[in-house]
């Protein structure tokens, strides 16, 4: 991996474009205005040599697939993609330690077709950016290298085994105008809590990318999950994540999982995190105190070195194991447990940069923010036991309404304000972590109860300065992870009554609307109501109570579900926003989990208005056939002539049609029927 110097020197050359080697610089809009620090970060990419496709035998045998071991013995994680630009992907691997040899190079192979008839693409990953120092992960990023728009297949080669086979998209280009934009909305699932069924049917929707909202890890142990075969024992012999051996273990176990495999192999994904990466309800205060990380759920939390080792251990995991293309600085790629100095605040908050935008030509711009690393602490400075306490209680220091708390941090505000003003796509998008819309648990103005001040509800003010970036940005949409719920609500502008004392009813006009994806298996507040009044509700909630009061008592809120685990589909069009989300039978530790349709809502382009549409035979037909991305005869009869090909038979995630878990000719007679009828 570079150093800083070598970051920086590269980052002030103007456009590297030399068809041997490419690295993705940050995009002009960081870099260019920050100045600082930040110009000498570079989205840290291995860099991959390209070779001419007819030179394979010239590199070495690094394309060399004769040795035939499994691919999870030496890519025992399988593939990724993510991060899509118009000209290329970021791609991600990593070797197994016992299959890693110092003088190794890694072979990247992209082809327009499943069977690496048509390679468009090879690249050499030096041996020495296969690291024993980051966990021997590998990012190879493609940008410059592909079409845009399009999708590839993509495999890696190491010492005479070949990974299997993933499938990437880019973006369009930002001047085109795409009719359309399917993401899979995903996020929270603790690995303990339940089995992946949903990602295995993530792996076979007919979708453009895969949204991640956080919560990819959980932070705990746990010894005895009551799922067979998802226990969860940490290295460090704790309760919760202590540091960087802790933190890669988790990653590695949760990408143990065959499904979540599964749908990273096929889709390429832009993620984000929240607390979980690193611990529960973490904040930073990043202008009162930037020494200062925290969390009140970590036993070390009163030693401030020990949070900030804590934290820059996370975030390194966090970049060796996601696919993002993200700023970081050599003081954490380089970090090391046992000689690096524990970041200090500010030297972590300039290191590491997780917010970016994404354009869909002009049908759709998205913003991915980062929620955790520059927030103020909870409201009332730790006087109350969990996250709910009364609204404006005289009692409370630092209510929810002060005006300097922020979950962005300046800078961070002003860029996504910039993005909001900025963007003139048909929808814009925020990915964000936590619900933006108001929930309270008593709606009775001054003394309204809210459930969670961990959510924007405490930091309203900043709240107010989006929804008022967002008043003039036609069809403002929020996708929402964090709550283990499903969630259709209007975004506002104000959600009190114009006294403060009635009960509101929905004020004036929505800025825009929320749709939240449920957990994939994240405890919901049906599995942790408690009817003696703890966990933020008021006493005698109980499970058949949950949904209700939380309709009952915010008006803004459409259609609110914390009973069921899955997933959602949410597609955009020049006509239309449209949300169907599904339940997941989380019991089932099948790739046929039982599936159904909970809830749809659609947003007509320039209403700001949600009409349900659960049930219209026209909203989730796509979804429900499992039609995977061949959609021609031609299609069928390469799946045909090559089902018991190598390439195939390493993807059955991509070719299974009928998902009875092999791949055979009735995999090929199912794909047919669909071609044939759509
Ligand atoms: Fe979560």
């Amino acid at each position: 991996m570079e150093s800083a110097g070598d970051a920086a020197e590269a980052a002030s050359e103007p456009t590297e474009s030399t068809g041997a080697t490419r690295r993705a610089l940050l995009k002009a809009a960081g870099a260019s205005s920050m100045g600082g620090v930040l110009s000498a970060l570079v989205a840290e990419g291995a860099l991959a040599e390209e070779v001419e496709p007819g030179s394979a035998d010239g590199r070495g045998g690094v394309f060399d697939a004769s040795d035939g071991r499994p691919p999870a013995t030496v890519f025992p994680e399988s593939v990724a993609s993510g991060d899509p630009t118009p000209s290329g992907v970021l791609l991600w691997t990593r070797i197994a330690a016992d299959a890693y040899r110092t003088d190794e190079p890694l072979g990247v192979e992209v082809a327009t077709d499943g069977t690496f008839e048509d390679v468009t693409y090879r690249g050499v990953v030096p041996a020495a950016a296969v690291d024993p120092a980051d966990d021997y992960t590998v990012k190879a990023d493609l940008d410059g290298g592909l079409e845009s728009d399009r999708f590839y297949f993509y495999r890696f080669f190491y010492g005479g085994t070949t990974s299997r086979v993933g499938r990437c998209r880019t973006l369009p280009e930002p001047d085109a105008s795409p009719d359309e934009l399917r993401v899979a909305a995903v996020t929270c699932q603790e690995f303990s809590n339940g089995y992946y069924g949903a990602f295995a049917h993530v792996a076979q929707e007919d979708v453009d990318y895969i949204v991640h909202l956080g919560d990819a890890i959980y932070e705990y142990a746990a010894p005895d999950s009551e799922y067979e075969g998802r226990d969860v024992v940490l290295p460090s012999g704790k309760d919760v994540a202590h540091g960087l051996a802790d933190f890669r273990y988790l990653h590695e176990r949760y990408r143990s999982d065959e499904f979540y495999q599964r749908a990273l192999e096929r889709h390429t994904m832009i993620a984000t995190w929240d607390d979980h990466e690193i611990v529960n309800n973490r904040w930073w205060e990043y202008d009162r105190d930037p020494e200062r990380p925290a969390s009140t759920s970590h036993p070390e939390n009163g030693d401030r070195e020990f949070m900030q080792r804590l934290f820059a251990e996370g975030i390194k995991a966090y970049w060796e194991f996601m696919p993002v293309r993200v700023n970081i600085s050599a003081e954490l790629t380089d970090y090391d447990p046992e000689t690096s100095p524990a970041p200090q605040g500010d030297d972590l908050h300039e290191s590491f940069r997780l917010y970016r935008s994404f354009a869909f030509g002009d049908l759709a711009d998205l913003a991915m923010t980062d929620e955790r690393l520059y927030r103020t602490d909870p409201p009332g400075e730790g006087q109350y036991e969990s996250n709910a306490a009364p609204y404006r209680d005289p009692d409370m220091s630092d209510p929810p309404d002060a005006p300097d708390r922020t979950m962005l941090g300046d800078r961070q505000r002003g860029w996504f304000l910039d993005f909001l003003a900025d963007s003139t796509a048909t929808w814009t998008v925020w990915g964000n972590e936590v619900l933006t819309t108001a929930l309270k648990t008593t709606n009775d103005g001054e003394e309204s109860t809210y459930l969670n001040y961990d959510q924007w509800d405490g930091y309203q003010a900043e709240r107010a300065r989006i929804m008022e970036g967002a008043k003039d940005t036609e069809n403002f949409v929020t996708l929402t992870g964090d709550l283990h719920s499903y969630v259709v609500a209007y975004l506002l502008d104000d959600y009190e009554s114009p006294d403060g004392q009635e009960p509101a009813p929905l004020q004036g006009s929505p800025v825009g609307v929320e749709f939240m994806t449920p957990a994939i298996t994240s405890a919901n507040l049906s599995e942790i109501a408690d009817p003696s009044g703890a966990g933020g509700f008021p006493a005698g909630t109980d499970e058949t109570t949950v949904n209700q009061l939380a309709q009952s008592q915010n008006p803004h809120i459409e259609f609110f579900n914390s009973s069921q685990w899955g997933y959602s589909i949410v597609e955009f069009t020049r006509e239309d926003a449209t949300y169907v989300a599904y339940d997941v039978d989380k019991a089932e530790d099948s790739p046929c989990a039982s599936r159904e349709t909970l809830v749809a809502y659609r947003t007509p382009a320039g209403s700001d208005e949600l009409v349900e549409v659960t049930g219209e035979e026209n909203v989730d037909g796509r979804t429900n056939q499992q039609t995977g991305e061949a959609a021609d005869v031609v299609d069928v009869q390469a799946l045909f002539a090559n089902r018991e090909s190598d390439a195939a038979a390493n993807t059955p995630g991509s070719f299974d049609f009928n998902e009875d878990a092999r791949l055979d000719v009735v995999d090929v007679q199912k794909l047919f029927v669909e071609v044939d009828t759509s």
